[in-house]
């Protein structure tokens, strides 16, 4: 998947590599099923996956209470010696603490802008942690509130839907956001699209220039995710 090695980012901190631009899905486990989870990690590896997407929720920045330590070092185990990489989405209002619980098992890791008064902080403590740090943003929220930050960070989560919740609708403006993201962002910064995306509009948002689409609803409620993982790649190779 043309990302390094987990040791080669280790031994170069800081400043954090950048991983280059290729066109990823990630497959989202908040809608894995729990009972078979390290088996579907397992399968989705074996068929060419390399980002794993951990949703953590806390009941208050999103009414929703979600993944959590033990389940995010499990994937880390699972996935790492396949080069596997872990991007934690912290949904979490004042995440200080919780950057500090999970950056041990996480790769990657991104905060809400809107969940804090001080995430140039939070992404400085991400990069210090060693992962790469990503900066969530809320469909309602001014895409300028990126611009002070841009120094600080190593991709955005541009969100296709109001988080909280998987299988929701993805809200369209979200194409323009990306393309403006785009636009507003450095090359050396990833865009991912988190939320709605599926067979239907993976391309779309590929075309808009997100590198990193996360998918849940769309792979884990096929009757077979690992088949819909590659449609997905499938057509986001060919945007
Ligand atoms: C939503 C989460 C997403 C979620 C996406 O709040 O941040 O990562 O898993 O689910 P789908 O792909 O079903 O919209
Ligand atoms: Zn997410």
């Amino acid at each position: 998947m043309g990302f390094s090695s987990r040791g080669s980012w280790a031994d170069n901190l800081p400043p954090m590599p950048v991983p280059p631009r290729t066109p990823t899905i990630c497959p989202s486990l908040m809608s894995a099923d729990a009972m078979r989870l390290g088996e579907q990690v397992d399968s989705l590896l074996a068929q060419g996956a390399r980002v794993f997407h951990i949703d953590v929720m806390d009941g208050r920045f999103v009414p929703n209470l979600m993944l959590g330590t033990g389940t995010t070092r499990g994937v880390a185990d699972r996935v790492h010696p396949s080069d596997g990489i872990v991007d934690v989405h912290l949904m979490v209002s004042r995440p200080g603490n919780a950057i500090r619980w999970f950056a041990p098992h996480a790769d990657m890791i991104s905060v809400h802008v809107e969940a804090d008064p001080h995430p140039h902080q939070l992404l400085t403590e991400i990069r210090a942690a060693g992962c790469l740090a990503g900066l969530a943003i809320n469909p309602g929220t001014p895409l300028e509130a990126v611009t002070p930050l841009i120094e600080r960070i190593d991709y955005v989560n541009c969100m296709g839907v109001n988080p909280g919740f998987s299988g929701q609708s993805f809200i369209p403006e979200t194409i323009e956001r990306l393309t403006a993201l785009r636009d507003l962002l450095p090359d050396r910064v990833l865009l991912q699209v988190d939320g709605g995306v599926g067979l239907t509009n993976a391309a779309s948002t590929r075309a808009a220039g997100a590198d990193l689409i996360v998918s849940a609803s769309a792979i884990f409620g096929a009757s077979d995710p690992v088949a819909a993982y590659v449609d997905l790649t499938d057509r986001i190779l060919a945007a």
